[in-house]
């Protein structure tokens, strides 16, 4: 029989890249697939857990027994996820959200004009610190996407950003990472590690999803 440790909690997943407009026609984006985060969502799903998946633009099927909320912006995830973060036990940032959006957005097409042309960019808010410093918080993983020291960025991020656990990928190599079936991950949390050797995506999640769950379960007994 399948093991559901994870009935009756509500687990949350961010997914794919986020697209920030230019002009009516263009965008700033990134090669996430989404593949990732929705194989958290179907290992969440058969763990037991009521699953959330905030989408960014991806051409991927909902996971079965899954609720979907797409989501086009950082901005627009960031608002969502604080919503759905406050009914849920567990979240998990797997989007590759862009840090940076366009300043001011163009009403009509730009039109092509000198040698060069500048866009001020400006900072997003930063989802997962957001959700991770609510009052009532759920248990927070985030995910870090690194080229070069991967465990010490990763390291980093989960201080900074106050997480539970952290999910690190070495995003340079070109057979895992961004947009490929496979990928492996150092995972982190306070007082232990382990590392999730290369594998289908759908393999490490599953293998994530039980560690996140008995870290969960260590917190909260
Ligand atoms: O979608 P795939 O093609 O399957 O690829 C999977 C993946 C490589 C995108 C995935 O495994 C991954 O690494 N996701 C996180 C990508 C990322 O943006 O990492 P980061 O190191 O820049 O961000 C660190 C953490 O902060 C992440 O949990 C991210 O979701 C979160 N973040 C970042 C910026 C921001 N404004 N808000 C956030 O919540």
């Amino acid at each position: 029989p399948q093991s559901t440790p994870l009935t009756g909690k509500r687990v949350t997943i961010t997914a794919g890249p986020t697209q920030e407009a230019i002009d009516p026609v263009r965008y700033i984006s990134n090669y996430s697939s989404g593949k990732m985060g929705y194989a958290l969502a179907r290992a969440a799903r058969n763990a037991g857990a009521d699953v959330t998946l905030i989408s960014g633009p991806v051409s991927l099927a909902t996971p079965q027994g899954c609720q979907r909320i797409d989501v086009k912006s950082a901005r627009q995830m960031h608002q969502t996820a604080l919503e759905v973060a406050t009914r849920s036990d567990i979240f998990i940032a797997c989007a590759a959200v862009a840090d940076y959006r366009v300043g001011d957005i163009a009403e009509q097409k730009i039109k092509k004009s000198n040698e060069q042309m500048q866009l001020t960019l400006v900072r997003n808010p930063d989802i997962v610190a957001a959700v991770a410093s609510l009052a009532q918080r759920p248990f927070v993983v985030g995910f870090a996407a690194e080229t070069q020291d991967v465990a010490r960025y990763a390291k980093d991020k989960m201080q900074r950003k106050h997480l539970d656990m952290i999910a690190a990928n070495n995003v340079a190599s070109p057979d895992s990472g961004f947009n490929v079936d496979e990928n492996a991950l150092q995972v982190f949390w306070a007082d232990g590690e382990k590392t999730l050797p290369r594998a289908s995506k759908q393999q490490l999640a599953d293998q994530l999803i039980k560690l996140i769950t008995t870290q969960y379960q260590h917190e909260t007994n």
